[in-house]
């Protein structure tokens, strides 16, 4: 199963309209606007069926959405039609971005952590701290997927259609398949495994941080700036 099936399978990441959806919205909102008092620039990184970045549009900001699943751009274009959005959407890897150094006052990164090897982070940070101005600020929303996979080994549903009804971790817990089960089908997605220490880490290594919220239990909302 590709990413984009498990993302068309979940109205969270694919349908800006649904409850899913909007409820990441409203729980990220405030917490943005915390940290985003001043107007500017914003590449949402990793922007998907692109509702943050619509969000900050409304809010008043530029907006440039980047994702390097043609898929998820098409759900995001088709949603900018819809509601006649400026955002500019941009087929682009996070590990190499199309831009000028110092152009964004914010890179949002809501998410998205479970698509990247420890060494492809590395890139895709070295390269937001790039394209960020001087005080310019990195916004990274993650879930420390290692605390909560002991929790999801014991079995927790998660939307009304699907539950986890496997959760398989390698050897060193690098990497872990999950597989969702509906009525109807099953499919299995593997997941890069990262944990707030290691996220930390590796962030540091081009940013410091300035800001953190806890979202929930495992979910956290961190603000850097990049070393420059
Ligand atoms: C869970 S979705 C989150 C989307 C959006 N940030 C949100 O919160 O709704 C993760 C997104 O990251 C994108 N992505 C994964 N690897 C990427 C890369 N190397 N460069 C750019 N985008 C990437 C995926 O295509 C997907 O749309």
């Amino acid at each position: 199963m590709t990413f984009e099936e498990y993302y068309s399978a979940f109205k969270a990441y694919s349908d800006i309209y649904s409850d899913e959806y909007r409820k990441r919205i409203e729980n990220l909102e405030p917490l943005l606007m915390k940290f985003m008092k001043e107007k500017g620039k914003v590449l949402d990184l990793g922007c998907g069926a692109g509702g943050f970045s619509f969000l900050l549009e409304d809010l008043g900001f530029t907006v440039v959405g980047v994702d390097n699943s043609e898929y998820m751009l098409s759900l995001a274009r088709g949603f900018a039609k819809e509601k006649g959005s400026k955002v500019e959407f941009i087929k682009a890897d996070a590990r190499e971005l199309p831009f000028e150094d110092n152009t964004f006052d914010y890179v949002l990164f809501i998410d998205n952590l479970v698509h990247f090897e420890p060494l492809d982070l590395g890139k895709a940070f070295r390269e937001m701290a790039r394209v960020l101005k001087p005080g310019g600020k990195l916004i990274l929303q993650f879930t420390d997927l290692r605390a909560l996979l002991p929790v999801l080994m014991n079995g927790q549903v998660i939307g009304a259609e699907y539950w986890i009804s496997k959760v398989l971790p390698d050897k060193d817990e690098k990497t872990v398949l999950i597989e969702f089960q509906s009525e109807e089908k099953s499919f299995r997605v593997r997941f890069n495994v990262w944990g707030k220490t290691a996220v930390e880490l590796l962030a540091k290594l081009y940013f410091q941080k300035v800001g953190e919220e806890k979202i929930n239990e495992h979910t956290y909302l961190q603000v850097y700036l990049p070393k420059k």
